[in-house]
């Protein structure tokens, strides 16, 4: 077996949140430290389509989200960072597929059948109503993705999982009506990785408006800290540190000694305001020097474009060729 690939992509609706950074950058970055493995983090900006987005958001939110990564580390002459948009081939590739994903397959993905879902159970006559067929197609885009860049290794959320395993079956497909030329990839699910609660106690997510947002200054920051959901115990009561947003969140970014500190002055019964403003000093301190990159990426976003240029440079030396190499298999020839 050769060398595993790692690719991932974010779409790119919304700021990043503490949430995303917990849960994927933070990871993510990580994961890239390691020279043996090849990486491949990318912007979705053509799946932002199948929501509808504001065209200005889609722009802000590529700069928020690349800039994000990059303050916060990323190596971007090991890993490769780009935006899909660039990858012309991506798009081709999509279509082809198409040829390659039975209806049926489609009509199967989670995604669509929320939609169907809500729309059935608001009564309406349509079951698809205002489904666009980006939305529905979504997962061929997505195989396109990752089947560009020959990865083995797709590390997503639960929410995904099917359609990494919707793009093994379409490779399949095509691996066996035409040539070999696609490898399998394999979605990775870490359970380690925390998901955080937001404000309100529901799952941190921008559907929810429950969120902190990464790089959100410190009176924005602290002001967030403090609307956190907590119960009605008193100072000086014993509180339990399951279930506890706040908890979850300092255990997320401290040591496990910081965190079983925490934890007894839980069974204490530290009050919740005391508990917000530990939690505030500890997450400020931490953002705090990617924070001032950050701000100072998005004040040049020509310096984060000049980066994802780079980044499109190197990708499209794999996807060129491949996608020739592609296109002969299926009979997209020229003549003579
Ligand atoms: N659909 C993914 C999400 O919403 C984002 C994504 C697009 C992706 N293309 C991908 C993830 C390819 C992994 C691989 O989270």
């Amino acid at each position: 077996m050769g060398q595993e690939i790692y690719l991932t992509g974010i779409t790119t609706t919304g700021t990043p949140h503490i949430g995303n950074y917990v849960g994927a950058i933070r990871p993510g970055i990580e994961a890239s430290k390691d020279l043996d493995t090849q990486h491949f983090y990318f912007l979705a900006d053509y799946h932002s389509l199948a929501k509808n987005e504001d065209p200005d958001r889609i722009g802000q939110s590529t700069l928020e989200i690349a800039a994000s990564w990059l303050a916060l580390g990323l190596d971007t002459e090991h890993a490769c960072f780009y935006r899909q948009s660039d990858i012309l081939e991506i798009p081709e590739l999509t279509w082809i597929l198409h040829g390659m994903t039975a209806k049926g397959l489609m009509n199967r993905a989670h995604s669509y059948k929320a939609q169907v879902q809500l729309n059935v159970e608001g009564g309406n006559n349509d079951p698809d109503k205002g489904i666009t067929m980006a939305l529905y197609s979504y997962p061929i885009l997505m195989a396109a993705d990752i089947l560009m860049f020959k990865s083995t290794k797709v590390p997503v959320g639960q929410d995904q999982k099917q359609h990494v395993e919707m793009a093994r079956d379409i490779a399949q497909r095509f691996n066996h009506n035409f040539e070999e030329l696609f490898v399998l990839p394999e979605a990775v699910i870490d359970d380690d990785t925390a998901v955080l609660k937001g404000l309100d106690g529901r799952k941190m997510s921008k559907s929810y408006n429950n969120t902190i947002p990464l790089f959100a200054d410190e009176k924005r920051l602290r002001k967030l800290i403090m609307k956190i959901k907590t119960n009605s115990l008193e100072p000086g009561e014993p509180k339990d540190t399951a279930d506890s947003t706040l908890f979850d969140m300092y255990k997320a970014f401290a040591t496990p000694a910081e965190t079983a500190e925490v934890a007894q002055r839980y069974a204490e019964g530290i009050a919740w305001g005391e508990m917000k403003q530990v939690l505030f000093e500890y997450i400020n301190e931490q953002i705090r020097p990617a924070r001032e990159e950050y701000e100072r990426l998005i004040a040049n976003p020509g310096v984060v474009e000049a980066e994802l240029q780079r980044g499109a440079e190197k990708a499209r030396e794999i996807s060129v060729p491949y996608l020739a190499e592609i296109r002969e298999a299926i009979g997209i020839r020229k003549l003579g």
